[in-house]
Parts: structure tokens; sequence; C-alpha cells
């Protein structure tokens, strides 16, 4: 119950508006029975007043520059956690025992293979396919070879095809990738942990014994954490939408993969580093930073600024110290694009038009430059950020099946079309 209430005044007559207040963050206005009472809706296009459920699952504080996963700032799990262990908190709520770790551990490890017939569904695409359309489809397609996790009210299937999911992305990821270069599929190699098993079967060929570096899958497993959840992001909020009609995770993830491909969100990867190309040298940096400043120009330094970030973004911070490490380890700190990316970050850091808009560098911005000098083709960068975040998609999923008072999405609008008009005959058109 409420304890708190905000007035409202429509034509005299008033509605006490009732306030929930969250562990954190600001207190929520509860508008549900609003139109019941008062025969109005609320505008928020982009909905960026609006919190579209409630949820345990993760917290950002935007002006602080703080990420939480189930209470546990991102730093200190990105410094002293793996990807599986996150997915765990991220599903279940709670760090795991040793025990529950290993046996977590091994069911997702059982399930890494994906049907053999699905090899022939990959042959389908042609071979100059972005690997996030075949993502979208493949992992659509899952729906018909699990025919056996599909039934979103037994729990039971729910957990299996949250563990099928998490356990197949990289298997899938990286077939996407094997078949955009003609290159035989690798199948996973179960001995392996989860970021060296994908970066396996990324780069190994059968022809040549391949040995994952450490240093690599460590900074493989950093990335896949960052990105693991961002509570309710676009494609988040897709997954729900689609899930609250009562869809099956499946084609709810892969509706999920659809939304974050755009380049205002996951696509931004990909694009900032195409972006950092085609400035190719330090010189033409203000030439593109005036184009970002334009208001009649279209273009946006890509991998700037954030939606809820109004400080630097922590995941940042974090893979920008990888984004170091992983350079110097791999020797290639003077490649003419990470020079460049150093210099466009110094020069925006201090440029008034980004310092008074709050436009920092956001995760993408550091995570185009690890993947590049890993040897990712910029195509995969979408893709890997996919396979990240399909535990946080699947745990906020889960939630909200398991919220009793789940319904289906189903937004209202404000009309500007046309009055009520007849039909007219196209011989008097
Ligand atoms: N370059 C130049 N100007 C920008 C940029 C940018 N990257 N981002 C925002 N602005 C300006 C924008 O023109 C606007 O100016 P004004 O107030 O004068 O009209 C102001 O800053 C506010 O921008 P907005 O579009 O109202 O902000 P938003 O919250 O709707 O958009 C964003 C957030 C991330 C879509 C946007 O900053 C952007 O397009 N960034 C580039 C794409 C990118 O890097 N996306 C990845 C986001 S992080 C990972 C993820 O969530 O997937």
């Amino acid at each position: 119950m409420a304890d708190k209430s905000a007035k409202l005044r429509i034509n005299d007559q008033d509605y006490d508006l009732p306030i929930l207040s969250p562990t954190q963050g600001p207190d929520v206005l509860d508008i549900r029975k609003l139109y019941g009472q008062a025969d109005v809706f609320t505008y928020d296009p982009g909905f960026t007043s609006t919190a579209s459920c409630d949820s345990t699952i993760t917290f950002i504080d935007g002006d602080k520059g703080e990420l939480w996963y189930r209470g546990y700032p991102i730093e200190q799990l990105a410094g002293q956690s793996n990807y599986l262990e996150v997915c765990y908190l991220l599903l279940y709520g709670e760090l795991p025992s040793a025990e529950q770790m290993s046996d977590f551990e091994h069911r997702v490890t059982r399930h890494t293979m994906v049907h053999e017939q699905m090899h022939n569904f990959f042959r389908g695409f042609r071979r100059d396919a972005h690997p996030m359309a075949t993502m979208v489809g493949v992992i659509g397609a899952m729906s018909a070879f699990y025919h056996d996790s599909t039934d979103v009210a037994d729990p039971w299937q729910r957990e299996v095809a949250a563990i099928r999911l998490i356990a197949k992305m990289p298997t899938i990821a990286a077939m996407a990738y094997k078949y955009s270069i003609g290159q035989p599929f690798v199948y996973p190699d179960n001995e392996l942990d989860y970021a060296s098993n994908f970066l396996h079967m990324c780069f190994s060929v059968p022809a040549e014994k391949y040995t994952v570096d450490p240093a690599l899958a460590r900074a493989m497993d950093r990335i896949f954490t960052l990105h693991a959840d961002h509570e309710q992001n676009a494609s988040t909020s897709t997954v729900r939408l689609a899930g609250s009609s009562g869809a099956n995770p499946f084609a709810c993830i892969a509706a999920g993969i659809a939304c974050l491909w755009g380049p205002a969100h996951g696509g931004a990867n990909q694009a900032c580093l195409e972006m950092l190309r085609e400035i190719g040298t330090v010189d033409r940096i203000p030439e593109f930073i005036a184009r970002a400043k334009d208001k009649n120009d279209p273009f946006r330094l890509m991998g700037f600024g954030h939606r809820v970030y109004k400080n630097f973004d922590p995941r940042a911070n974090v893979m920008k110290e990888s984004a170091d490490e992983v350079l110097e380890l791999l020797g290639v700190g003077d490649n003419p694009t990470l020079q460049v990316a150093k210099e466009l970050e110094r020069i925006a850091l201090e440029d008034e038009y980004f310092v008074s808009k709050k436009l920092y560098p956001n995760v993408d911005f550091y995570s185009g430059i690890i993947l590049e000098a890993m040897g990712f083709p910029t195509s995969m960068f979408t893709p890997i950020f996919a396979l990240s975040r399909t535990v946080g998609w699947i745990a906020q999923w889960k939630e909200m099946i398991g919220d009793p008072q789940n319904k289906i999405g189903r937004p209202r609008q404000l009309y500007v079309g046309s009055e009520r008009r007849d039909y007219v005959d196209f011989s008097k058109r």
C-alpha cells in the first residue's frame, strides 16, 4: 500500500494518485486507475517518465553513474565475479554457494550443443547475411526445435528454456560468424569455461590447434558481465512486451535481438567502430565533432550519450580499463583506429557541447575497441552484445511471467488523425 499520494486536478475535479516508494530511485506516481476514474490517458512517448513494471533485478542511478545487479555494484562484479556467476545472480536473486554454482555450471554446460538439424537451418542463409539477421532467425526458430520448453505456464519448462538460451547463445553466435566467413562450424568444448569456449568456437579451425589466451578470455568474460542486464531498456522492454502476450521464450528473445540491433541501442558498437574508421585520422576529428553539433546534420557521435546516464557510464569505466589491458597485451595500441578513438574521447570530454549535454562515452565506445583488437569483425559486435544480454532478458521475462499482476502490455495513444468521415467511391475521388 502506498502511504503517500499526489493530487491531480482536472476540470475542478480532484483525483488522488498513490505514490509508490522504491527501495532506491525516484518515487513513482501510480496512475493505473486514472483512466477509469478521470477518463484521461497520460502521454509519454519514449517512456522518459514512465516506470513500466516493478522489478528486483537491476538498479541504475543515472546521475551518480551507478549500476547494480541485485544490489551488487557492477564494478565489484566485473572485478571479482565472472559471467556465469552473474547469470546465476540475475536469474535467482542471490550469489550461489559453491555447490549451487557447480550445479548451475553443469546444467549450462550440458546444453551448449545445438540440435544437429539446426546446421541445415543455418545453411539456408546467404553467406553475406549480417550475423544479427541470422541470430534473429535462428533464435526464433529454437521454438521449432525445442518444443518441450515452450509452455510458459510450466515453471520447469521456463527454467529449461532459460538454461538452453544461456548455454546455446555462444554456440549460435559463433556459428553465425563461422558461416559468414565460410569456415566449418566448431562444436563447443565443455572442458572450457563459458568465455573461453566462445573464443574457441569463433577462432579455432579443425586444421590447427588453438589455445585460448586466458587474459583474452577474462576480457571476454568481462564484456559479457558488463552487458548482462540494464533494467528496462528498449530490447528488454520488447522482450517483456512480447512475453506479456504469453509468447514462448524463444520468440520473445528473438524480438529482443531484433530491437537490440538498432544503432541507437546495441548496434551502436558496430556503428561506433565504423565511424572511427570513417574518421580515419586524428586531424579529421574536428570535422566530425562539428557535424555532431550541427542541428541540421543527423550525424551523431556513436558511442556517446545515454538516455539514463547523465554522468560517466559505469560500464564504460570498467571497459576502458579492460581496453587498455587488452591493447597492451596484444601490442596494438598504435593502431590508427584506436588512436582516433583515444583522441576523440579526449576532445569530446572537454568540448562544451558534450560537457553541457552530459554526453559521455558509453559502454559501446570501448567494447568495440576491445573486440576489434581481439580480431572480431564489426558485424560480430552486436551479436556479442545479444549473447551477453540474453540472461538479462530471460531474468526479466521470468520475473514478469511469475508476477501475479502480469497482464498483456497495451499502451494507448493520443490520436491526432482524421475525424470520422464517410467512404468515397473510387469514381468520385
Ligand atoms: N552525438 C551528438 N549529440 C548527441 C548525441 C550524440 N551521440 N547524443 C545525444 N545528443 C544530443 C541530442 O542531439 C540532443 O540535443 P538537443 O537537446 O540540443 O536536441 C541531446 O543530446 C539529448 O539527446 P536525446 O536524443 O534527446 O537523448 P536520448 O536519451 O533520447 O538518446 C541515445 C540517447 C543513446 C539514443 C543518444 O545519446 C544517441 O543516439 N547516442 C549515440 C548512439 C549510442 O551510442 N547508443 C548506445 C547507447 S548505450 C548502449 C545501449 O543502451 O544499447
